[in-house]
């Protein structure tokens, strides 16, 4: 018997234990099929972190960076915790602890009837920029610094040029090099020395607000977008909006350099929604589809194919929640997916 692969499940707050509970089952039916997985919950979280003034602590981190092949995440974020520290200390610690450079936003199909199919992937980079989180805030002064290293930049424009070398789809690279002359100059150095060894790929780099305005005036004429961390953050929930909101948007963020046991995070765009949270109206969607972006990046893609094909069934047949007009509950979408697996 194969060494099961370990899948750590962090659920998180608000409406991230509703979605996690339509991820489970879809982890159980992949178990059937003989994908061999074992899971691992752990509570981090708002109620944790108020309960016991920990977030992610030492132990768990390592726990999870030595011990586990990949992690499950539905969201963070409870006004509780008015500050969002424990947020930062758990869902940026493991990105940037883990290495996980690679952010994969994949925009498709919309829903059945919406548009044409925006065929949009993007690529943000997942561990520095300005998410590096170091500045300092002073009487009449606040610094927020943005540090951008050579080895992340290249591993995330490595990533973006062979997915669309693979695809054979444009590429774009959003920046705004005309303005943040040392950090976006070193995204374009990176990205030309690229363009010179991918021949095959059509590059091009473009500023950032251009690139929104061309966005929402030709959403079709992309392919794969490349971006540092904070403009990738806009990017992907502009072209989440496409697909029908932020409910059905999925993310994987890997490590592709392997440094550690834990290579990849899977989690739904969407936040933890807490204005929604507890009220079973959550749209389980952008955490289905996330955990089968988990499953083809454990190599196991025909799970990963039916999953998504299941999703496409359900909305296909008029399934909804209410963010996309319907009347189902969470688990009733949930259900109506799963219905769909083979
Ligand atoms: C996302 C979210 C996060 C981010 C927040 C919750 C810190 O918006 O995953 O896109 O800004 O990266
Ligand atoms: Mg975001």
């Amino acid at each position: 018997m194969d060494n099961p692969v370990l899948i750590a499940i962090i659920p998180g707050d608000g409406v991230g234990g509703e979605v996690m509970a339509e991820a489970l089952p879809c982890l159980d039916w992949a178990r059937n099929r003989g994908r061999s997985l074992r899971t691992r919950h752990l509570p981090c979280g708002a109620d944790h972190f108020l309960a016991t003034g920990e977030t992610l602590s030492e132990a768990t981190f390592t726990e999870l960076r030595d011990g586990c092949d990949a992690i499950l995440f539905g969201a963070v974020g409870d006004p509780r915790v008015p500050d969002g520290r424990h947020a930062e200390e758990i869902l940026l610690r493991l990105r940037q602890g883990l290495e996980l450079t690679v952010n994969f936003r994949p925009c498709h199909a919309p829903l059945p009837g919406a548009g044409p199919d925006l065929g949009i992937d993007v690529f943000r980079e997942n561990t520095e920029g300005a998410y590096c989180l170091q500045g300092t805030t002073e009487p009449g002064r606040a610094v927020d610094l943005a540090i951008h290293t050579e080895p992340a930049v290249r591993r995330l424009l490595q990533a973006a040029f062979r997915h669309a070398a693979a695809g054979g789809r444009p590429l774009t690279l959003a920046h705004k090099a005309n303005v943040l002359k040392h950090g976006h100059g070193l995204w374009m150095r990176v990205f030309e020395e690229l363009c010179r060894d991918h021949p095959s790929v059509a590059a091009g780099g473009m500023h950032a607000d251009a690139l929104l305005c061309a966005l929402v005036q030709k959403p079709t004429a992309f392919g794969v977008i490349a971006a540092d961390n904070y403009l990738g953050d806009l990017i992907s929930d502009l072209c989440a909006a496409y697909l029908g909101g932020m409910g059905v948007a999925p993310s994987l963020s890997w490590a592709p350099h392997h440094p550690f046991r834990c290579s990849a995070l899977a989690e739904p765009v969407h936040g933890s929604a807490p204005d929604i949270a507890g009220k079973h109206l959550a749209n389980p969607v952008g955490m289905v589809l996330s955990t089968a972006l988990l499953f083809r990046h454990l190599g196991w893609e025909s799970e990963a194919t039916s999953l998504e094909s299941a999703v496409a069934g359900a909305l296909a047949a008029g399934a909804r929640t209410r963010d996309l007009g319907g009347t189902l509950d969470t688990a009733t979408m949930g259900k109506a997916i799963r219905d769909r697996l083979p």
